[in-house]
């Protein structure tokens, strides 16, 4: 009884938004935010690819891994603190890009600079944002930005200068989306791109007055009409817009050649989001890239994608201390903590932000980044680890032995 007392679980802390309250670990989020948000925003975010299989294995891969302890050796005085790319940050994961955060939540991508700014980590903003990445990278300097490019130097050419030019320190460029993915969740709920408002997307909206007041009115009265700032280096076309598929062209035309065009012409850091095959590190790498990102987008691309963490180990083994950054289906310190065991320099978290965000705003945000970062503190403790670059591979062992 007295353990169950001293271990059941931790309180919400005082400050923390109601709407989040009852939100104890990062898969709650979503939960919570399922009868606020209208079908189709909710399943926009959840979903993924067709059969779901990318998405799955993302997540599954951490439990083929266990963790070793070791006690006995005053864990006290622990800190989390880890340097990525010359920058140091209060804990060892951040934001991953989330396109169209925006219209989950209110001001969507600078609640979630905001919170990534206060919590002292890295909050990356996506190409597929309705806010200008000026005023983005304003709220927070220490932002990053994410492009989409087509593989065309006249379109990339200006975009990496207003990247620069704004001063965003790092640029991480996609390369896992030649096309969109086949999300039939989507037509499913009736979300579209550009957004057409048939009688059961008004329906939908409708009957989520929270989101249709709090974020969507509120937006068009105190913003206009929400655009697509920075796909390309001139404003793009409305939310609600038949233009919007030409943006998506010649993006299967991105090469390698375009990451060493980038790299000459980009003064600040540059990174590779995407990647899951050794020998594409390594091409990451060779074109001058400062970091691999290891992800299947979150099962939101190649349905069956190899889970990002499969990859890690090797990927580690092959190219010493060359930062590996990683996401997908990161919802636990533990994740983390194992992620860190198998190589990777940081990791990255989707979806509970958003939904974060579209809860609760910046303290919702702040939330759910501090329930990770409590989550990293305590394990760390029962591991017996006062410094991450403890979390060496002897840290981790398969969870099952092999048969
Ligand atoms: C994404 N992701 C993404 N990635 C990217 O490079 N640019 C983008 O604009 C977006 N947009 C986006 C929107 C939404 C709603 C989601 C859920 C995801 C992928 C994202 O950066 C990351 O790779 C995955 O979300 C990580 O997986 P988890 O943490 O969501 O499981």
């Amino acid at each position: 009884m007295a353990e169950q007392l001293v271990a059941g679980g931790q309180p919400p802390k005082p400050g923390v938004p109601w709407m989040v309250r009852n939100a104890l670990a990062l898969d709650d989020f979503g939960v919570l935010a399922k009868p606020v948000l209208p079908r189709m925003i909710h399943g926009y975010i959840a979903g993924s690819v067709e059969t779901g299989a990318a998405l799955r294995a993302a997540r599954d891969a951490y439990a083929d891994w266990a963790l070793v302890p070791r006690v006995l050796v005053d864990a006290s005085g622990r800190q989390q603190r880890r340097t990525l790319l010359g920058e140091e940050f209060s804990s060892p994961f951040g934001i991953a890009p989330l396109g169209g955060a925006a219209i989950a939540a209110y001001r969507g991508d600078l609640m979630l600079a905001s919170a990534a700014r206060d919590m002292g980590v890295p909050m990356v903003m996506s190409a597929a944002s309705l806010i200008r990445l000026e005023e983005v990278r304003e709220a927070y300097p220490r932002a990053w930005f994410q492009a989409y490019l087509a593989g065309d130097f006249a379109r990339i050419d200006p975009m990496v200068d207003r990247v620069a030019a704004a001063g965003f320190s790092t640029l991480v460029v996609t390369a896992d989306t030649p096309v969109p993915g086949n999300r039939e969740n989507n037509v499913r709920t009736g979300y579209s791109m550009p957004i057409k408002v048939t009688p059961r997307v008004a329906l939908d909206c409708a009957l989520h007055p929270l989101w249709l007041l709090g974020t969507l009115a509120r937006t068009v009265q105190q913003h206009g009409m929400p655009h697509f700032e920075n796909m390309d280096a001139e404003r793009g076309p409305p939310m609600m817009s038949q233009d919007l598929v030409r943006n998506f062209g010649a993006r299967d035309q991105l090469a390698w050649v375009h990451i060493e065009g980038i790299r000459k012409r980009w003064p600040g850091k540059l990174v590779v989001k995407g990647l899951l095959c050794v020998d594409d590190v390594r091409r990451a790498r060779e074109a001058g890239a400062d970091a691999a990102w290891l992800s299947s987008h979150g099962g939101r691309q190649l349905d069956h994608a190899v889970a990002p963490l499969r990859v890690l180990p090797e990927a580690r083994a092959a190219f010493g201390r060359y930062p590996l950054l990683i996401d997908g289906g990161v919802r636990r310190g533990t994740d983390v903590l194992k992620a860190l065991a198998l190589g990777a320099d940081f990791v990255f978290v989707g979806r509970p932000m958003v939904f974060a965000a579209a809860l609760a705003g910046a303290p919702g945000v702040r939330h759910a980044l501090g329930l990770l970062r409590d989550e990293v503190d305590r394990n760390m403790a029962m591991l017996g680890v006062r410094r991450l670059e403890e979390m060496t591979g002897d840290r981790v062992a398969a969870a099952r032995a092999v048969r």
